[in-house]
């Protein structure tokens, strides 16, 4: 069997570990490496516990820190793995930081990568996440795509080798822990919330929440809604709105309920269950197409297109009225769906 070492670090890919780890466990041996890029218990344990992950083989220990220092940690200590296990190849997820580290270190040691979501990009290069999706791209020989337009991306960009149409991972993970009405019902009487009565609102995206500008616009956006609202909060958002003094602006909103951020169950049901989304997340913008729920995404533009095409999700930068939000979902194709792990582990174990 041959050795595979899967990457992750932050929540996004911890979510995407569970159908990833459930179709290669047994197909291969499999090594899982956490960098430890996201630490807290909300942004990390609870996922593995939620999902009934196994055991991480590695947990790297990182943390936060600039960009450049995270990065080269996490290389420093993937190199060490690399050498002691040897795998014959590295999977990484998504394009965090712990991407990037995954890919460089990998491909400085000659073992060939696999990249899950590839092919995603943005217009503005000079975004972290897009810096790491082209460059875990141009470093990739397995590139798995979610959509034919991350196949097109990458065609533009020359690279043709590799290059498969294997659907979103996420969708899977959808499909496989959908919390039942007896679930979200109980979670929204414990906060007091309506079923298709309220909005699911997440910020995060560094270049959303690093800039007051763009907070002040939210919170007196926000103030103009007459549905409840309920806002997971995470932690680089909720420093910032400390740091620029706009915490209490944002608590003193009527109808808002900023809650800590929540396990992937929980946010299931809250958009599943919710009137529609207004998020920066590139997964729970999928997430709501998936349960039907309409998503105002806070940005000039979304590396999921195809969804935007289909008048699933709908760019709205930092501009949030009552007036300009209409909830009616829009339809997504059936094909668009597809048994996304399945179809990666046989692109990846065919490589090797
Ligand atoms: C990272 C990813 C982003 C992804 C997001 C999902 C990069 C460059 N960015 O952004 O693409 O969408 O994760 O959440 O990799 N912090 C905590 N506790 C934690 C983790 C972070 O308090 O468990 C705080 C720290 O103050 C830290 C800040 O959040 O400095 C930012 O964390 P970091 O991992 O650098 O980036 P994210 O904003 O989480």
């Amino acid at each position: 069997m041959k050795k595979l070492a899967v990457i992750a670090g932050a929540r996004p890919q911890f979510v995407k570990l569970a159908p990833l780890v459930e179709v290669l466990q047994d197909r291969s041996k499999l090594i899982v490496i956490n960098t430890g890029q996201h630490y807290d218990y909300e942004m990390s344990d609870i996922f593995f516990k939620q999902l009934k992950i196994p055991e991480v083989n590695y947990h790297l220990g990182i943390g936060s820190a600039g960009h450049a220092t995270q990065v080269g940690k996490m290389m420093i200590e993937l190199e060490k793995v690399y050498h002691s296990e040897n795998p014959d190849m590295v999977v990484i997820i998504g394009d965090t930081n712990s991407t990037l580290a995954g890919a460089v270190s990998a491909a400085k040691n000659n073992i060939p990568v696999a990249h899950v979501e590839a092919g995603l990009r943005s217009k503005d290069n000079s975004l972290p996440e897009q810096i790491n999706r082209i460059v875990a791209d141009r470093l990739s020989s397995v590139l798995c795509c979610p959509d034919k337009a991350s196949m097109e991306n990458l065609k533009g960009e020359g690279i043709a080798e590799g290059v498969f149409l294997t659907g979103d991972i996420l969708y899977d993970l959808v499909k496989k822990i959908t919390p039942d009405d007896d679930f979200c019902a109980r979670l929204l009487k414990q906060h007091n919330l309506e079923k298709n009565n309220y909005i699911m609102m997440t910020m995060h995206r560094a270049e959303n929440v690093d800039n007051p500008g763009f907070l002040r616009s939210i919170i007196d956006g926000l103030s103009t809604i007459t549905n409840k609202i309920i806002m997971p909060l995470h932690p680089r958002t909720a420093k910032n709105l400390k740091k620029f003094n706009l915490y209490n602006d944002m608590l003193k909103i009527k109808d808002i309920k900023v809650i800590k951020p929540v396990g992937i169950i929980e946010s299931l049901a809250l958009v599943k269950s919710s009137l529609g989304v207004i998020t920066d997340s590139g997964g729970i913008q999928r997430e709501a197409a998936y349960f039907g729920r309409k998503a105002y995404i806070l940005r000039d533009e979304t590396e999921w297109v195809e969804l935007e095409r289909y008048g699933a999700v709908e760019c709205i930068g930092s501009k949030i009225t009552q007036q300009s939000l209409d909830w009616t979902p829009a339809e997504i194709p059936d094909e668009y769906f597809a048994d996304s792990s399945k179809f990666i582990a046989n692109c990846v174990l065919n490589f090797l």
